[in-house]
């Protein structure tokens, strides 16, 4: 059966973070389920940005399958095309798409102003082609990914009453991005009067795009099942736990897997030198690599790594307030990300006063991303919420021993090195409660401590590189899911 997915990026053509990663391995996950029933064709509707109308002239075919004239104030339209094995749908909008910068941002960082209408329009159009717009496809569920596909449920549910009707999933990545507006944008939506209601898209006096999306789909997933928990709970709900637990059943976590090819020590290109699990001395070339990269002298002390957004979610100005006791504890730490401007001054700073313990990158950049987790010792992933996290799964299949708080997906993802866990041989990384600068510092000093003890750190790499961070579980999840819905 057919699933059409809309997403706001998708790897390998636009990415800001993890959603894309999950986006862009969907289609293959699923595909890959040899099941004797019939099988799953995924399609992925994508807003064309300039990287991605790019993309789409080098592959060379593709269909214009959906006219959509002045449409949310100019025209646009709708091509279908196969790209690096990847079926997609591309809204080409021009006025809406086509700028420099991020798929959410100008280069200076700030938001688009008028996001809400970019976003509507990529919900409208997986709506319009949901409900048979397009000639020859009728696909059976819609899957909507965060906020910015988050109104196509309720764009189906207001508009598309008499047509053909797909079953609708939205999966939440991160419920702190709400893609919440004013009430002025609603007359600019195309929808009925009646949508502005508290059990419409109304939101706390203005327009929610996920919780129309949390509203009106058949079924919600987050990407873990304790994250799926906390979001039902005062704490944790964002404001919207009261609508998550009336969905009650509805509701589910599933957590995120990675894509094993592109992740993949043992084939890695980016990497100095590749190695498996029976190889793992050849990671030290990969250290002297990072060292280097990071202007570090050559160690044999414990090298931590970061690779994330530097933002408050993610606990970095835990890891920037607790420097000088990393340092004092032996250890040495590089981090690759952007994000808060305060955050990377304190990374800067921190680099000034200790130099050769200390290295920074200020940018994004896929391939550095890959050599850190093939030459560091350990990744910290210090969150202080994480639906689900991919870079503490990296870390798993890569050798690099996460350190991660017990939230979200890191709770459901790492096996902690307690005693009884290092005694069964089952410990995979090392876990701390309190998100706090003494919770994470006590981690940081086992973490140290348990380097020290060298059988018991190569079976900590041995079970992390052993444990099942493939997609095929959770994809096998998501086609239950699916066809639970087409009963
Ligand atoms: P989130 O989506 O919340 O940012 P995830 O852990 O799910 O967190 O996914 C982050 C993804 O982005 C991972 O693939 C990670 O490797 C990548 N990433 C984050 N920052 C950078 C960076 N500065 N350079 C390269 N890759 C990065
Ligand atoms: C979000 C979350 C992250 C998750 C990713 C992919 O960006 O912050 O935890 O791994 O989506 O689902």
């Amino acid at each position: 059966f057919h699933i059409l997915a809309v997403a706001s990026e998708m790897y390998p053509f636009i990415k800001t973070g993890g959603l894309a990663d999950v986006v862009g391995a969907l289609p293959f996950a699923l595909g890959e389920l040899s099941t004797t029933k019939a099988s799953i064709v995924l399609t992925t509707l994508i807003p064309g940005y300039p990287v991605v109308m790019g993309a789409l002239s080098d592959a060379g075919e593709s269909d214009m399958v959906l006219a959509l004239p002045n449409y949310f104030g100019g025209d646009a339209q709708i091509f279908r095309a196969t790209v690096k094995g990847v079926a997609l749908l591309v809204l080409d909008a021009p006025h809406l798409f086509n700028r420099v910068g991020n798929p959410y941002s100008d280069a200076s960082g700030m938001d688009w102003p008028d996001n809400p209408v970019r976003f509507a329009a990529l919900s409208l159009a997986a709506a319009m082609v949901g409900w048979g717009e397009v000639e020859g496809y009728a696909p059976d569920v819609l899957h909507a990914h965060d906020w910015q596909a988050a109104m196509a449920p309720a764009y189906l549910h207001f508009l598309g009453q008499g047509k053909h009707r797909p079953k609708t999933v939205l999966t939440v990545h991160n419920l702190a991005f709400q893609g919440q507006f004013l009430a002025n944008i609603f007359p600019k939506l195309g929808l009925p009067p009646e949508a502005f209601d508290i059990n419409g898209v109304e939101y706390y006096g203005g327009v929610g795009y996920l919780k129309a999306g949390i509203q009106f789909s058949d079924a919600v997933t987050t990407v873990s099942p304790t994250y799926a928990r906390e979001i039902c709970t005062t704490k944790g709900g964002m404001g919207l736990d009261g609508l998550l637990r009336l969905r009650g059943h509805a509701v589910s976590g599933i957590v995120n897997g990675i894509d094993m090819a592109i992740w993949n020590p043992a084939t890695d290109a980016q990497l100095a030198s590749t190695f498996d699990e029976k190889t793992l001395g050849a990671r030290q070339a990969n250290k002297h690599a990072v060292e280097k990269h990071f202007n570090l002298p050559h160690s044999d002390a414990p090298l931590f790594c970061i690779v994330s957004r530097l933002t408050w979610q993610k606990g970095i100005d835990i890891v920037t307030d607790s420097i000088d006791a990393l340092v004092a504890m032996g250890a040495r730490l590089v981090v690759l990300g952007t994000g808060d401007q305060a955050l990377e001054a304190a990374l800067y700073a921190a680099v000034a006063k200790y130099p050769s313990h200390v290295g920074v990158h200020i940018g994004y950049d896929e391939g550095v991303s890959h050599l850190i987790q093939g030459g560091s010792d350990a990744i910290l992933v210090p969150s202080r919420f994480e639906p689900c996290g991919l870079t503490q799964l990296y870390g798993l299949r890569y050798g690099c021993v996460p350190v991660v708080s017990t939230v979200g997906g890191l709770a459901d993802t790492v096996i902690d090195a307690n005693d009884a866990a290092v005694t069964a041989g089952v410990a995979t990384g090392v876990q701390f409660h309190q998100v706090t600068r003494e919770g994470f510092q006590t981690a940081i000093a086992r973490t140290v401590s348990l380097y020290a003890q060298a059988k018991v750190w190569r079976a900590i790499q041995h079970a992390g590189m052993r444990s099942d961070v493939a997609w095929r579980r959770s994809a096998k999840q998501y086609e239950a899911l699916y066809r639970g819905l087409l009963g």
